[in-house]
């Protein structure tokens, strides 16, 4: 295969919906394209300077503190920055905190929440589904009617399920220690860590690009070590050698840097979670006036403001609106390949006139087809 030409200047940015990898803000793309070649004007491209060095410092840096800051992180609790995204920590999680019991309950709201599941049961032996989505619409069951097993190390649930479009309104209060997958709404809404023992990130939604995992854990709950366990598959040894145990991604972790800085001169996470709830509920007042042309199962208290999958009554339509879609200038719009149908996804980066466009789209899409 061979690389695609260089695209001709000026630039185009067409309108980008796709799940992850995420479209990124043009300010951050263009600061990583000039910096990949003279990084602050010390010659050296960013991606070639060492991960120990003075010029790499204020990376390190810039990623704990405004991390810290914008998720007003409690002492107790440390960050990691790891490799993989964020499939590793479904077996991270269960090798790690699962020692005393090895037990574990899941929280089943969709398709990632299964896949964590069924490999915390390949490495431990039990982790029970505690709880499963209902059949549409579709609905997160209350705390109250979780199945809990006073026994299990943890209990685990995945916030925004990508493929589903399920979103927790909230963290659950559980009296139980909470584990949490937070890939697919990271740094979308302020979240209350002190609920959690661990939660974890994939970077590439609201955080940067691909390959780079976030783990905000509650030191205290950590075991120094996990025997029998590669130590790069053990979260301590992270966090004592300050998630430097080998080389780290080093542009993974500048264009995080980047985003934080980004999301902060965005106003922060309240700022960030209104402008969210605006575009979602836009988009989804669309499909619902549609009259049944577009349909969306999940009940509206648990509808992902990240990603909206939806079907078209008449799915022999699909071609023609992917192709009309794209030819209106708006991209990755189908929906995940166990699915079919189409999914917007809305992550911070995205902006409102883009889902304004999408929405005259949908509008005009119907009115020619329906
Ligand atoms: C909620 C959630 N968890 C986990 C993953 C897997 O991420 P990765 O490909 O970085 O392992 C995704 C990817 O879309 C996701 O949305």
């Amino acid at each position: 295969m061979t690389a695609p030409a260089p695209s001709p200047r000026p630039r185009r940015r067409a309108r980008n919906f796709g799940p992850g990898p995420a479209y990124l803000p043009t300010d951050v793309v263009e600061r990583l394209a000039a910096d990949l070649v003279d990084y602050g004007g010390s010659g050296l491209g960013v991606a070639e300077v060492a991960h120990r060095g003075p010029l790499f410092a204020p990376v390190v840096e810039a990623l704990e503190e405004r991390l810290r800051r914008l998720l007003a992180l409690p002492p107790r609790y440390a960050i990691l920055w790891m490799h993989g995204g964020a499939s590793p920590h479904f077996g991270l999680v269960p090798l790690n905190l699962a020692r005393r019991h090895r037990r574990a309950d899941y929280v089943v709201t969709g398709h990632w929440s299964e896949r964590a599941r069924e490999e915390a049961a390949r490495l431990i032996g039990e982790a029970r589904v505690v709880a499963r989505v209902s059949n549409p619409p579709v609905t997160i069951p209350p705390v109250s009617a979780w199945a809990l097993d006073p026994g299990a190390d943890y209990v685990y649930y995945t916030d925004n399920e990508s493929v589903d479009g399920v979103e927790f309104p909230e963290a659950p209060r559980v009296e139980r220690p909470l584990v949490a997958d937070l890939t697919a709404n990271f740094l979308s809404r302020p979240v209350e860590i002190a609920r959690h023992m661990l939660l974890f990130a994939g970077a590439q939604k609201n955080l940067g690009i691909t390959g780079l995992g976030v783990v905000v854990v509650d030191r205290d709950a950590l075991p120094e070590d996990v025997p029998g366990v590669p130590r790069a598959d053990v979260y301590a040894a992270h966090l004592a050698e300050g998630s430097m145990l080998n080389t780290p991604n080093t542009v993974a972790w500048y264009v995080a840097a980047l985003m934080l800085e980004w999301i902060e001169k965005e106003g922060g996470l309240e700022a960030l979670a209104a402008r969210n709830r605006r575009k979602a509920d836009r988009l989804y007042a669309v499909l619902d006036g549609s009259g049944g042309f577009y349909r969306n199962d999940v009940a509206a208290s648990c509808r992902s403001r990240m990603n909206v999958p939806f079907t078209l009554a008449e799915p022999a339509l699909l071609p023609d609106f992917f192709r009309e879609a794209a030819d209106a200038g708006l991209h990755q719009l189908d929906g995940h390949r166990s699915r079919g149908g189409v999914r917007a996804s809305l992550y911070n980066a995205q902006p409102e006139e883009a889902v304004g466009e999408l929405c005259a789209f949908l509008e005009e899409f119907r009115r020619r087809h329906g």
